[in-house]
């Protein structure tokens, strides 16, 4: 922790301490074990899905970068949709790479909008107010640093313009299909009729194809997986053997669900927090994340099923994954 943390910073990372620390108790004392996805993401997994997205098998960010440079006019059109003022909300904006090619065509179109990323990190958070408005001058930017529904609640009340929200990156790829309903229907909760939705899908397409990008020959996938046992160890002061455990996925494609999982590799047992010991048989999984794949057809359902219809659909060249763009009813 550096000298310059504040007590409200020490305070919220002492209550993320502790429920990160709670997750995993849990998720590794149930039946089957299971670890969350969403602590993948310590600075030693950014940076590990920063090398994964641009290894040669993970093609999702690449089809993606392609819609969001490709067809920047159509989408750009899409949110500006006859030209009234509107707030441009991304939710988990990471580095905004894929955005900022949409941002820099509303400003050469001169659309009246502001962005607000809202991220969980508030390190991104701050790069991003800082660095956007250099990159693309003229740019209002708000970031917003927390939770996404917390967030949007407080862009709702800070300005009543009409909302395009957008959630990229197939990130709703890792929820359950259930879950992911859920989720797009409370996005749909913070909206009014006629805000739109702007949101990236990975699809399915040949079985080998999707299985090789969560399997790539470098590696990378496998120490993305065993980095999470690491955070463990570093931050819940625990003692995984990060060579008792290897890296299984899995995919589907009857349900379209691709699934990682660590294995162990013998009969161990782990002490976490130097109290509590999680025994592990050989060759007992620990079921890590869900990716997710849709039909397009599945992808319209779950506009319908969350309040909206879809307007366009924008594919990369191979129609690998798809942008959506979807109108709240
Ligand atoms: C962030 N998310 C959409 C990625 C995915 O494809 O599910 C995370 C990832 N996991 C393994 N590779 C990439």
């Amino acid at each position: 922790m550096e000298l310059s943390t504040t007590p409200t910073e020490l305070i919220t990372s002492k209550l993320k301490t502790q429920q990160f620390y709670k997750d995993v108790i849990a998720g590794l004392q149930g039946t089957p074990k299971r670890l969350s996805s969403k602590y993948f993401y310590d600075a030693n997994g950014d940076k590990l899905f920063q090398d994964l997205m641009n290894c040669e098998e993970y093609y999702p960010t690449k089809c993606e970068l392609e819609i969001f440079s490709e067809k920047t006019a159509e989408l750009g059109e899409a949110m500006i949709n006859g030209g009234d003022a509107f707030d441009l909300i991304e939710l988990g904006a990471g580095d905004a790479m894929k955005s900022s090619h949409l941002l820099k065509y509303l400003l050469k179109k001169k659309a009246d909008f502001t962005y607000l990323p809202i991220d969980i990190s508030d390190n991104i958070i701050s790069y991003l107010n800082i660095t956007l408005p250099v990159i693309l001058p003229g740019l209002k930017v708000t970031g917003l640093n927390g939770e996404y529904f917390d967030m949007l609640t407080k862009a709702n009340v800070s300005s009543n313009r009409r909302k395009v929200v957008m959630f990229l990156g197939s990130n709703i790829g890792n929820m359950p299909v259930n879950e992911a309903i859920d989720f797009c229907r409370q996005v749909r909760e913070h909206l009014s009729a006629g805000d739109r939705m702007l949101i990236g899908i990975d699809l399915k397409k040949n079985p080998k194809t999707i299985l090789a990008a969560y399997n790539d020959k470098e590696g990378i996938t496998k120490r993305f997986n065993l980095n999470l046992l690491d955070r463990i160890n570093r931050e819940l002061n625990a003692d995984f053997n990060l060579g008792q455990f290897d890296h299984y996925p899995v995919y589907d494609p009857e349900t379209g669900s691709c699934k990682s999982y660590l294995i162990s590799l013998a009969d161990q047992v782990v002490k976490i927090n130097g109290k509590e010991n999680i025994h592990f048989l050989k060759d007992e999984y620990i079921f890590m994340e869900i990716s997710q794949k849709y039909t397009l057809e599945q992808t319209d359902q779950m506009a319908i099923a969350s309040g909206f219809k879809t307007t366009n659909h924008f594919f990369d060249s191979k129609q690998w994954f798809i942008d959506a763009v979807w109108i709240a009813e």
